[in-house]
């Protein structure tokens, strides 16, 4: 297959087809409006490829997520996130000496401007951690001068992966009003974070290994995940030569969003109040099918995931490995599996291959970590730290970027003229 036709007023044109490494099939459709004078029209991107990426590949029907071509389970059950960190940026695993040279730099650029440490001082004390963190990755860029040089852009690309934790476990002290507990360079990425989140300077804080193994983990799943919402958002504000900082705070604020990386948060919120309202989740599964309700099962549905979300899978195994060495039983992990067995039966799910993706325990685990709930899409930014800068990177180094423009089809009103005020 090396081209495809269109016919468009009786006339024929021809494209030419790409084809990946995995056999996906793409219309280079570059030519179109030049040849045709026509644009495409997909609301939403379902059936729009805007780049050709190296770094992910999903097969949503098969349930298959490899991050440069490992898949997630082998990654999951092996690699530490820095090792996935480096594995998104640089594209192959790291040996020893390279995983030690990076472990140390991600080590040693934690500590955050001390100036910048104002900036907490000045938001309310009820400021969603997503928007702090959203603000503060942005302000990087104030205190870090970027460049078009290589070696300026690495290093951003360090300090924005060992400052994240840092701006992430300061924005959760602020909220609660503890002090900052300042990063340790004794410490492995997610042991440091858990430390700067938990400890307190009273006390010596003892590292669960349990924790630590469940952080590392939701971080991995969380790594990367192709051309969703927000690393579009990345790529699209990058595309016009915005710096990383500035992309990146762009791209938090778009998985802040609900039906995003958001959905988490949501999770858990839907299913207390499903608690307060006595269990009766049967009532909220009638409401969910229930096309004058706005209600969604949260948690549940994706537009690539069409058989199951391998994310989902290996999340909903470690959730009673964790709540068991943890020794909680939350009963909302029994309101999360009765709603789950219900819909993989129910028609309306079934018909319309809705599954539970990664949010839907992910946020039950982060519960049992003693992880606030307004934290868990922070924990989410924090994990797709690595795909955004690896897409951020890959999109400017690719020639066939251009800044990213997209068409519309005008239905507002035909040319008319203007009345002076007193004549309408
Ligand atoms: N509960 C009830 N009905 C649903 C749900 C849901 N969670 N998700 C989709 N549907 C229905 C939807 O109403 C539609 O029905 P109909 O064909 O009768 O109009 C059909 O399923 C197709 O849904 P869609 O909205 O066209 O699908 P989409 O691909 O545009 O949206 C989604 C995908 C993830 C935004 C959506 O499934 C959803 O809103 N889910 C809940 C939010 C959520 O869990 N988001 C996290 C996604 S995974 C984390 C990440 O990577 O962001």
């Amino acid at each position: 297959m090396s081209s495809a036709k269109l016919i468009l007023n009786d006339k024929e044109f021809e494209f030419p087809v790409i084809v990946g490494s995995e056999q996906e099939v793409g219309i280079d459709l570059t030519s179109l409006r030049a040849k045709t004078g026509a644009i495409t029209y997909d609301p939403g991107y379902g059936n729009t490829g805007a780049c050709q990426s190296a770094i992910t590949y999903i097969d949503g029907d098969q349930g298959i997520l490899r991050y440069r071509g490992y898949p997630i389970e082998e990654i999951a059950n092996n690699a530490s996130f820095v090792e996935t960190c480096y594995l998104l940026i640089y594209g192959e695993l790291p040996n020893a000496q390279q995983l030690a040279d990076f472990q140390h730099q991600l080590t040693y650029h934690t500590l955050i401007h001390e100036d910048m440490k104002k900036f907490f001082e000045g938001y309310p004390a009820k400021a969603h951690p997503m928007a702090i963190m959203a603000s503060m990755v942005t302000s990087l860029s104030t205190y870090y001068e970027e460049s078009d040089d290589p070696a300026v852009t690495k290093l951003n690309m360090i300090r924005l992966l060992a400052k994240a934790k840092t701006i992430a476990a300061f924005s959760y002290k602020k909220s609660i009003g503890q002090p900052y507990i300042y990063p340790r360079n004794d410490l492995s990425y997610t042991g440091d974070f858990l430390h700067m989140l938990f400890a307190v300077p009273a006390e010596p804080y003892q590292i669960s290994p349990v924790l630590e193994r469940a952080l590392n983990l939701l971080l991995i799943l969380h790594a990367d995940h192709e051309q969703n919402c927000s690393t579009s958002t990345v790529r699209m504000v990058g595309s016009s030569r915005a710096s990383l900082f500035a992309s990146i705070g762009a791209g938090i604020c778009a998985l802040w969003g609900p039906l995003h990386g958001g959905a988490n948060q949501e999770v858990i919120e839907m299913l207390e109040m499903i608690r307060a309202d006595g269990g009766d989740y049967h009532k909220y599964m009638n409401l969910a099918k229930d096309k004058t309700s706005s209600f969604k099962l949260m948690g549940f549905g994706h537009r690539v995931y069409k058989n199951f979300d391998p994310r989902a899978k290996i999340c909903k195994a470690i959730t009673d490995e964790v709540l068991g060495a943890l020794g909680i039983h939350d009963p909302l992990l029994e309101i999360a599996k009765n709603l789950e067995e219900i819909a993989l039966s129910d028609s309306y799910f079934v018909e319309r291959k809705l599954y539970p993706n990664v949010d839907f325990y992910s946020g039950i685990i982060y519960r049992a970590m003693g992880i606030p709930t307004n934290m868990f899409t922070v924990l989410f930014a924090l994990g797709r730290m690595p795909g955004w800068i690896a897409h951020w990177q890959e999109m400017r180094g690719d020639s066939a970027t251009k800044i990213n423009r997209p068409r519309q089809v005008y239905t507002g009103a035909p040319e008319r003229h203007y009345v002076p005020v007193a004549q309408r």
